[in-house]
């Protein structure tokens, strides 16, 4: 019987239609040369689904992705749905319900700066010479965003009181500690845990449980920085790293800058992963870690990049389609090579082309 790659597609707004039209295609080119069939659902989520359902979650894109084996995501919001209820807005009205409906406590945020990328990176080239290859893992679940209370009230003073709570169980450290630990034995068995133990009581058991964990990993090394400190080193030496294994927040922050001094968030892709399945594979959601970029919407400049990594991801993680995946990433490698660029990648050497989204899109179908 054929291989069916079951997938629910859920673009969202601003540039994550444009750039999911170029990673579908990408991932259509794949799937014929390899030979397995695509079940595509596309369905609507963030911003575009509140215009045309009055949800930034109908229960139709839950319940297609219920019944894919991954979502393929783009992004969501925008100034248009800027000032809704914090709730019905799209970040908080979809995306983080899909993290924690799937149990997506595990995201992986390779930031690979390829080596003819390293004049497009803000940090000075000679500290980045042959680029880097850094692995994020962040927890996804836990901590500010999700925590409880979280609320805003009126005091009687007249003064206005908002309340976030920074919240992470032992066992959830533990889960996420060895997704960290697991990635870096395939790596060059470095991990760098990052948090706020001198200030932050959960960062203090995040401390703890990480230098508990690393007991059954002798084979890594393991140092712990406080986040401030992390985001200084990253500038300073980022090819010093191999995986950075931090919380919810920190994570979403240390993994935009690494996405800029690899060059542009544009590159940046992402998995985020549940409890490995009985065959060792994931439910997973992929997306490019940036956002809609209304800057750019529109306009057909989009770097699709971090939505065409995100599709071998998806083929990696979740359907186990290994030389899949390196076919995309070596096809992406080598249309950088050849000097195609998107505005936000683009410099002054010799030799590069200016392209958009879409050609951008076929340099890479050509090279597959
Ligand atoms: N996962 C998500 O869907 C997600 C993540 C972050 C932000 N957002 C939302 O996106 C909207 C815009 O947020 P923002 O401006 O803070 O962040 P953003 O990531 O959309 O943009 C930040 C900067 O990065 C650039 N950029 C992002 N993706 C790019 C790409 N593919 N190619 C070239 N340049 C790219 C943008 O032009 C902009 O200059 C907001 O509504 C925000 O809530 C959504």
């Amino acid at each position: 019987m054929e291989k069916i790659l079951k997938i629910a597609v859920l673009a969202g707004d601003g540039i994550g239609p444009e750039v999911m039209d170029v990673g579908v295609n990408v991932l259509e080119s794949v799937a014929e040369k390899c030979g397995f069939n695509l079940q595509l659902d596309h369905q609507l989520v963030g911003g575009a689904a509140i215009d045309a359902a009055g949800s930034p979650l109908p229960a139709n894109t839950v319940k297609s992705c219920e019944q894919a084996d991954a979502i393929l995501f783009g992004s969501v919001g925008g100034p248009k749905w800027a000032n809704l209820p914090p709730n019905d807005q799209p970040e908080r009205g979809a995306l983080l319900p899909l993290r924690k409906r799937f149990g997506l406590f595990a995201n992986l945020r390779p930031s690979v700066c390829h080596q003819a990328l390293t004049h497009a990176s803000p940090v000075r080239p000679d500290l980045i010479p042959n680029g880097f290859d850094v692995l994020c893992v962040r927890e996804l679940t836990g901590g500010l965003y999700f925590g409880e209370p979280k609320f805003r009230k009126v005091e009687e003073s007249g003064d206005i009181l908002a309340v976030d709570t920074m919240v992470y169980r032992k066992s959830e450290i533990v889960r996420i500690a060895h997704v960290g630990f697991k990635a870096a034995m395939t790596r060059d068995k470095r991990l760098t845990s990052v948090d706020k133990a001198n200030v932050l009581e959960n960062s203090i058991l995040w401390r703890e449980t990480v230098t508990e964990i690393a007991k059954e990993y002798p084979e890594v090394t393991v140092d712990h920085l406080y986040v401030d400190n992390a985001a200084m080193q990253l500038i300073r030496n980022a090819p010093g790293f191999d995986v950075l294994l931090t919380e919810n927040l920190f994570g979403d922050i240390l993994s935009d800058e690494m996405a800029m001094i690899a060059g542009s968030l544009g590159m940046l892709a992402s998995a985020s992963l549940g409890e490995a399945k009985g065959d060792g594979l994931y439910f997973g959601m992929y997306e490019p870690s940036g956002g809609s970029a209304p800057d750019l919407a529109g306009k057909g400049v989009a770097n699709p990049i971090a939505q065409i990594l995100s599709v071998a991801l998806m083929l990696r993680f979740s359907f186990g389609e290994e030389d899949a995946a390196k076919m995309i990433e070596n096809a992406v490698n080598q249309a950088i090579s050849d000097g195609f660029r998107t505005g936000d990648i683009m410099t002054s050497e010799d030799g590069l082309k200016l392209v958009g989204t879409v050609e951008m899109g076929n340099a890479v179908i050509e090279r597959l």
